[in-house]
């Protein structure tokens, strides 16, 4: 049993891992949401759990196989996801959002079904709170990781987010790139840290970069 070995590196550790693209309602048979598969996210609760993690996976997507001893919950909206991850910050050690967190949200969603009568039809949109710029606020000892999914000015985006949000890494992906992002088995990305050059990781496999994201972690928490 990986969680039994006191001699992995993440023993004892809680890590939390939000995986997917939130879903917004707009009435009851209908959301917005983004492309995110969730395959990052999976990758990295797979990693952090064989470094000997107890990991828990925040997760909106069902159609992805959970790793074995991994706790999994599943959230569809941005505002249950922050529900889930308040829940559980005090008493983690590292956060990683991993997931495509929609950035608004139906101003009022409908409780009955939207009929279409009008030829035009407006929606509403209201901004949903940034999680990670709010556990960057409440953050005492845990490893706040994030990521950024840019398509243009990458390293300049990602290096805002990292100081605006207060994290300990972003994970800068450029999801433009054939060989990056949303729905690949592939990645390309690069990891930001605070007073630190940028450290790019050559294309691999998610599960490879997952390892690489969460070896850096460990040497940044043990510095
Ligand atoms: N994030 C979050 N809550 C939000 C939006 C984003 O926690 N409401 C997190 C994402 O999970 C990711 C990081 O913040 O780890 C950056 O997300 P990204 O969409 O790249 O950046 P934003 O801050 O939302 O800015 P923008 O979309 O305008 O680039
Ligand atoms: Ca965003």
């Amino acid at each position: 049993l990986i969680a039994a070995d006191t001699t992995l590196p993440l023993h004892g550790q809680q890590v939390l891992v939000t995986a997917g693209g939130t879903r917004e309602r707009l009435d009851p048979v209908r959301y917005l949401t983004n492309d995110s598969s969730g395959k990052m996210g999976y990758a990295l609760a797979l990693a952090a759990r064989n470094l000997g993690a107890q990991v828990t996976l925040i997760s909106t997507v069902s159609q992805l196989p959970v790793p074995a001893g991994i706790t999994v919950i599943h959230v569809d909206s941005a505002a249950a996801m922050r529900n889930a991850l308040l829940k559980r910050f005090a008493t983690a050690a590292m956060v990683i959002m991993a997931a495509a967190v929609a950035d608004f949200r139906p101003a009022a969603p409908a409780t009955n079904k939207i009929k279409k009568t009008a030829t035009t039809y407006t929606l509403e949109l209201t901004k949903n709170p940034d999680i990670l710029a709010e556990l960057g606020q409440r953050k005492q000892h845990q490893f706040l990781i994030g990521f950024a999914a840019e398509t243009q000015h990458l390293l300049a985006y990602a290096q805002r987010k990292l100081a605006q949000k207060q994290v300990d890494m972003i994970v800068a992906n450029d999801v433009s790139s054939p060989h990056a992002g949303f729905n690949r088995d592939t990645n390309e990305v690069t990891v930001l840290q605070p007073n630190q050059a940028p450290q790019p990781l050559k294309v691999a496999h998610k599960t490879k970069i997952a390892q690489q994201i969460l070896q850096l972690a460990i040497a940044a928490q043990t510095d």
